[in-house]
């Protein structure tokens, strides 16, 4: 069937235009075959009985929708014919039409006391062998600090809301064991300190950590099993002057006498689960009872809430709905939702089943690693529609979203510390999926405000892998330490076109698209970020930037021969970036982006 003509979309709204987008997928392309002003004219050929034809705004698309190879042949016939027909795909950058600054905060990390992520992972203890600052790991400091960390969120997670803050804080030795929220999950053989939290790395070790990587701390209160009462005494803890309080005496007495001025709060974790197994309209209560005149508070203080999980849209109308009861002005009090979103599941179609839909880290096949990026690829349309039911009841979108935990997760099995509870080993393929989710998260500055990946070591997406005095940083870190370059940029409008990929998903057609990433301008320097998720083939893109010349330019790739390859305690170089010169050329520039990579271009303007 071919459709051609004006396209409809329910009040306008891009999400709707990105769920259409969904539902005709795999059955459909799309052309592009009249430009006029702001508004493009679509017509598609589908198999779909839901197709209708779409309108949609020039900006909203060109930020979300891909084109395929012969939609942008006919869309660049209406852009002044700055392309050659060479090329395979184009990438077209507006200078002049910045869609807001990227926050340094969506280049966040987690850190659950979860198995090896804190003890072992960050805290080896000041008398370890291991080199150390202040008893952390001085290898991950040293680390992280190329990549510009600006927001640590702690101690959870799930096990926010089993924490008491005060286990972790007074003298060490008088400080109590207690039972870990995942203990049940760790093997016989796991180190007690998996199983029994020491509490020997509690808020002032945390604060010391942010403090050495030049990073803000983000807590996550209990609200599940501690009373109200209990998180003002935190947020006393941390944020009262020398001398005022008791809880501040404490503090200096630790050593600690400047307050730790944390302006990020989290009021529990995935309440609507491991949080307290709320409906969101008990939760907004909660939430409005815990922030309401929280001493000593500052209108600095910035309250997330536990949003939803993936597309729970029922989660966050639900919420908004419940806060707006007591009057719009409630949600002043809220500074970020939070969404979590884990791609994990890759049985293609055959279950919803937690367990059984995951996939294997490090074995995999090329569709698994098509599927994984589709499940990742969901993270757009997640933020587009949790941002759409936020603005019914939010219109001056005073709330931001905070992906406070986002990557993919997979079954057990490839831990490289045997025995380590939600360690995989991230490949090729994850720094891939990485790359596609920051520049997802830069292409919405105004939308994401914070970002946290899970977890910053030894857990699921992690940036670094770490036992005993074996250190290694995985094609994951690189990835982060290539898009820091992104922080505090203005994200320009730009469009990347190239030609989607066609594969076999259990004997019906497949695809996903080829070359997508984002731009940021930084003065002069334009940095480019993209991946090419395409296995098999590399893609000549010409590159325009509209409103400038491009006098020089280097470009930084991520990529390997192997897409299972990764870094090992043993192997720690398999997967590293590489930086070349770039030849640039009047108004236009070509790159070739390698099959499976992530690349950076950082390039000079005049
Ligand atoms: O990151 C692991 C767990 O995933 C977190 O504790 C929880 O918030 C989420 O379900």
């Amino acid at each position: 069937m071919d459709l051609a003509g004006e396209l409809k979309i329910p009040n306008s709204s891009i999400t709707k235009a990105a769920e259409n987008f969904d539902i005709l997928g795999e059955q459909s392309e799309f052309y592009i075959w009249l430009q006029r002003e702001q508004t493009f004219t679509i017509a598609c050929t589908t198999s779909a009985p839901e197709a209708n034809p779409m309108n949609i705004k020039r900006r909203d698309f060109l930020r979300s929708a891909p084109l395929t190879a012969a939609g942008f042949a006919l869309a660049s016939k209406y852009s002044a014919g700055v392309f050659a027909q060479s090329a395979d795909a184009h990438i077209e950058v507006v200078l002049d039409e910045p869609l807001g600054t990227i926050s340094p905060n969506i280049y966040g990390h987690f850190t659950e006391n979860l198995s090896g992520v804190i003890y072992d992972g960050i805290w080896v203890g000041e008398d370890s062998k291991v080199p150390n600052i202040h008893g952390i790991r001085k290898e991950l400091i040293d680390e992280m600090r190329k990549i510009n960390p600006p927001i640590v969120r702690f101690p959870g997670g799930c096990f926010a809301d089993s924490y008491d803050w005060r286990d972790g804080v007074g003298p060490v030795d008088k400080r109590p064991r207690r039972t870990n929220f995942w203990a049940g999950g760790e093997s016989a053989t796991a180190p007690a300190s998996h199983r029994y939290d020491p509490n020997r790395f509690g808020t002032n070790e945390f604060v010391q950590f942010c403090r050495l990587l030049g990073a803000q701390p983000y807590l996550a209160a209990n609200v599940r099993s501690l009373p109200a009462e209990e998180f003002y005494r935190w947020v006393e803890y941390c944020n009262s002057p020398a001398g005022s309080t008791t809880v501040a005496d404490e503090r200096a007495a630790a050593g600690f006498k400047d307050p730790f001025n944390v302006r990020y709060w989290g009021v529990g974790n995935e309440a609507w689960g491991c949080g307290g197994n709320f409906t969101p309209q008990a939760y907004a209560t909660e939430f409005r009872r815990y922030t309401t005149w929280v001493p000593g508070s500052s209108k600095d203080l910035a309250f997330i809430g536990a949003g939803p999980d993936g597309a729970n849209w029922e989660w966050t109308r639900g919420f908004f709905e419940e806060m707006s009861r007591k009057g719009r002005g409630q949600l002043h009090s809220l500074y970020g939702w939070a969404l979590h979103h884990y791609a994990w599941n890759l049985s293609r179609g055959k279950t919803q089943d937690w367990e059984k839909g995951k996939g294997d880290a490090v074995n995999f096949d090329p569709v698994d690693w098509y599927e994984l990026m589709h499940e990742g690829d969901r993270m757009e349309s997640l933020i587009e529609g949790h941002w759409q039911i936020m603005g019914e009841f939010d219109p001056d979108h005073h709330v931001k979203l905070v992906v406070d935990e986002w990557g993919p997760w997979y079954r057990p099995g490839s831990e490289l510390t045997p025995g380590d509870q939600l360690e995989q080993l991230p490949t090729l393929r994850d720094a891939v999926f990485s790359g596609m989710t920051l520049d997802t998260f830069n292409r919405h500055p105004e939308k994401v405000a914070v970002a946290c990946c899970a977890q910053l070591i030894n857990c699921l997406n992690s940036l670094y892998l770490a036992h005993e005095d074996k250190f290694c940083v995985t094609p994951v870190g690189h990835v982060f330490a290539m898009y820091a370059a992104h922080q505090n940029g203005q994200s320009l409008r730009s469009e990347f076109s190239a030609p989607s990929v066609h594969y076999d998903r259990d004997g019906k057609p497949a695809s996903f698209w080829g070359l997508r990433g984002s731009t940021s301008l930084h003065d002069k320097q334009l940095i480019v970020t993209a991946v090419n998720t395409n296995l098999k083939d590399g893609l000549e893109a010409q590159i325009v930037v509209r409103g400038a010349r491009v006098s020089s330019g280097e470009a930084t790739v991520l990529t390997a021969s192997d897409i299972h390859a990764r870094n090992t305690f043993e192997q720690r170089q398999a997967v590293t970036p590489k930086t070349e010169h770039m030849q640039t050329k009047g108004d236009t520039l070509t790159f070739r982006f390698p099959a499976a990579s992530v690349t950076k271009l950082d390039l000079r303007l005049t």
